[in-house]
């Protein structure tokens, strides 16, 4: 579903501050799989996700999601695909619009088929169904400003209305970081679900040893712009979670 090939990409080529953020890189996700992503900061991660979705293009290799290389292709014109977290619970809604405009907007963005946009019944019955089953009682509030809600209800409703039909791919970039621990576990638990019921291929960066360690079914540590340990589904299955730590250490 995702594949880079001999990926390199540099910032600042010739300065002083030259940085190699990914050198060489080659990935295969397929699809269904759940990639958990570690490493120390600086590590390259989010280069690698920005990569993905194309917000950075690479200076060399190549990338293909489903098949179709998008290597130069700008974000916008492979968002159909790709459905985007962001750490910052600010990041990707917005905020002086009601729950119910931030969706219709995000499905006018993807251009979702089937999905009937407008200020129709069909389609707030629709959101407050989707809505309903996160369990955060935000179905009764749909007319309210999406800025008045906290970091883990904003975070749990982004993820929710990026996740379009014709989505392949889920991208995480360590969606909890700023939020409590019970949010953080709607917001784990909601990704999983839809990882799932989508079949996307899903990438989660994570400081959390703890999430790292219960979600996904592959897990790979990056260091230096290059991946440095690949576990599939029965080696990650095999790992304890102090082995995890002991990675850092
Ligand atoms: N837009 C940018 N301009 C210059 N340097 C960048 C840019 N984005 C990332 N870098 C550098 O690339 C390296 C990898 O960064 P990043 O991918 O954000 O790492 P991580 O997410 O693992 O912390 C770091 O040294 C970072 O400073
Ligand atoms: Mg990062």
């Amino acid at each position: 579903m995702i594949d880079l090939k001999n990926v390199h990409k540099t910032f600042n080529r010739g300065k002083a501050n030259q940085v190699d953020a990914i050198s060489g890189l080659d990935l295969h996700v397929n699809d269904q799989e759940f990639l958990v992503i570690v490493g120390a900061n600086g590590s390259g991660k989010t280069t690698l996700l920005n990569l993905v979705a194309g917000s950075v293009l690479p200076g060399s290799g190549s990338i293909y999601i489903d098949e179709n290389e998008v290597t130069r292709l700008p974000d916008y014109r492979r968002s159909r695909w790709i459905a985007r977290v962001f750490q910052n619970p600010l990041s990707g809604t917005a905020p002086d619009l009601s729950i119910l405009d931030n969706f219709r907007l995000a499905a006018i963005r993807a251009k979702a088929k089937g999905l009937s946009i407008g200020v129709n019944d069909q389609f707030k019955n629709q959101v407050k169904q989707k809505i309903a089953a996160l369990g955060m009682g935000l179905e009764n509030k749909i007319d309210q400003p999406m800025g008045t809600l906290s970091g883990g209800q904003r975070q749990a409703l982004t993820l929710l209305m990026s996740v379009m039909d014709n989505c392949k791919v889920l991208l995480l970039d360590e969606p909890t970081a700023a939020l409590d621990p019970r949010s953080a576990e709607v917001v784990m638990r909601t990704a999983d679900k839809l990882a799932k019921d989508f079949g996307l291929a899903t990438i989660l960066i994570t400081h959390n040893l703890k999430d790292a360690f219960n979600y996904g079914n592959r897990i790979i540590q990056m260091a230096e712009g290059k991946i440095i340990k690949d576990l599939d589904k029965q080696e990650k299955s095999a790992l304890k979670q102090n082995d995890l730590f002991d990675w850092f250490g």
